[in-house]
């Protein structure tokens, strides 16, 4: 039996309206449609955290208006509603190597909600410590990495 996935992060649970399985080639249509705007929104996390990690690395010198504008960006992404990002049907199973996503993210006791919501506290975590200095971005980095790959390792295909 799966279930609906209605919404990605915590925040967006509250409100989210039940997104009907898709199926037949419109449904597939609209499945690659969510597809790539999922991974367009994995890519803006990417991005953004990819300058905080820089700086935790000391790769990239610390700025603390660069650092709290792309965690500003980060909690902002996080609360986005993602219902309509992750319609039932769009697994790897169903599009092949079009997606990463795996079934389980659908399965009736999955817990990618879970998995959303401590990355949304991460995130919102390093909104508040990002412009604290140096040291201060460094205690919020590790999880908010760790909420990203928490939820790959459960719910991403590797090598995809
Ligand atoms: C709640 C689960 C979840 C969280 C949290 C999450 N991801 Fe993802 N991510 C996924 C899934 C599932 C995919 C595969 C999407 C697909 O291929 O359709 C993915 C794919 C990606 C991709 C590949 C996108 C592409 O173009 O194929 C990147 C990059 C990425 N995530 C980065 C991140 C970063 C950085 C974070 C944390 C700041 C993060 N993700 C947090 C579940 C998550």
């Amino acid at each position: 039996m799966k279930k609906t996935l209605t919404a990605l992060t915590g925040l967006a649970l509250a409100g989210a309206v039940a997104t009907t399985a898709l199926s037949g080639s419109h449904g597939n249509e609209a499945a690659m449609a969510a597809v790539k705007a999922r991974k367009a929104q994995m890519q803006l996390y990417a991005f953004n955290i990819g300058l905080l990690g820089g700086m935790a690395k000391g790769e990239i010198e610390y700025n603390a208006d660069a650092a709290s504008a792309a965690a500003s960006n980060l909690a902002a992404l996080s609360k986005l509603d993602q219902s309509r990002l992750w319609p039932a049907g769009s697994d790897n199973m169903e599009l092949g190597t079009e997606t990463a996503a795996l079934p389980a993210i659908w399965d009736a006791d999955s817990d990618v909600m879970a998995k959303g919501t401590a990355f949304v506290e991460a995130a919102a975590a390093m909104e508040q410590a990002a412009g604290g200095g140096l040291d201060s971005l460094k205690g919020a980095i590790g999880p908010l990495g760790a909420s990203c790959g928490g939820c790959h390792k459960a719910y991403r295909q590797p090598n995809n």
